[in-house]
């Protein structure tokens, strides 16, 4: 059942916005973060009530000490079947996630796995404290990825990584994450929620309508023939363009004290 409106999220932590971050932890660690449906949903209202917050310029998304997230809730997915999937909240959950305009920095510790490392890849940018560790285990259960992870993976950190994580359901740690560009930084184990937090202060302090602009750009790039990705960002360009924030931050510049 979706939690009713207004309750307080029984997996989650969310904290006030803080310099335009708002911080969702992920918080079921005797189950090691396993995502259940209500995981889920949570996840998708809080994400999606971030989204339309105009004092929200960014969230930071992070997990416990031993796990980001262990994937699905294997207990409850076993009882879904194909059609039972299509019409379960959760498989919208994930649709809403993804809908989001708003930037989204994850902060990694202790295991992503399946749906915990798609969670990763639907981040826009992962930082990985040094014990992480990455992988799509799904094929062990006779399953496979199912949350956007065969595409997501493959676009983040190339065919040859994408393969052995989704065919041999072996993880791969936070240095080789790190070298294949899943993640853009690895940091001192228990470090990662910090690091991804100055980050996301530092994208907050940009002008909101910017960063989600070129946001949007950005992840053209895995949709779109280039050209017309490059059509679509000079659009966007040409936008704000016209906005006075772009003026009065020029303007700023060179008005500023020498
Ligand atoms: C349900 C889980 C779980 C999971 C851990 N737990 N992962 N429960 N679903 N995915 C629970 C365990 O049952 C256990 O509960 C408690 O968390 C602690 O786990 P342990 O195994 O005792 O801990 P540890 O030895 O540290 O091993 C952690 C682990 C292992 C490596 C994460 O639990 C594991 O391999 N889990 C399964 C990971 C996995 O296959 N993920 C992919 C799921 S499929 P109790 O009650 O015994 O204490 C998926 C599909 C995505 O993600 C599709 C998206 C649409």
């Amino acid at each position: 059942m979706p939690p009713s409106a207004g309750a307080a999220p029984a997996d989650l932590r969310i904290s006030a916005v803080d310099d335009g971050v708002v911080t969702i932890t992920i918080a079921r660690p005797e189950a090691r973060n396993a995502l259940r449906h209500q995981t889920m949903i949570e996840l998708a209202d809080a994400i999606t009530a971030a989204d339309r917050d105009e004092a929200v310029r960014c969230i930071v998304l992070a997990g416990g000490e031993k796990a980001f997230a262990a994937g699905a809730d294997i207990a409850e997915m076993i009882a879904l079947d194909g059609p039972a999937l299509e019409q379960h909240p959760r498989t919208e959950a994930w649709r809403r996630i993804w809908a989001s305009g708003c930037p989204m920095v994850a902060a990694v510790e202790g295991l992503a796995l399946g749906g915990g490392c798609e969670l990763v890849l639907s981040c826009d940018i992962a930082i990985a404290g040094s014990g992480a560790r990455f992988g799509q285990p799904e094929i062990t259960l006779g399953w496979m990825p199912g949350a956007g992870g065969t595409q997501r993976l493959a676009r983040s950190a190339g065919k040859s990584v994408a393969m052995q994580l989704v065919l041999t359901g072996d993880p791969i740690d936070a240095a080789a994450a790190l070298r294949s560009g899943m993640v853009s930084e690895m940091v001192a184990a228990g470090d990662a929620l910090a690091r991804a937090t100055a980050i996301a202060r530092r994208i907050a302090s940009q002008p909101r309508a910017a960063t989600r602009l070129a946001r949007h750009a950005v992840l053209l790039a895995f949709e779109t023939p280039l050209a017309d990705g490059v059509q679509a960002e000079q659009a966007s360009f040409r936008a704000l363009a016209s906005s006075d924030e772009r003026h009065r931050r020029m303007r700023a510049f060179l008005e500023r004290p020498r």
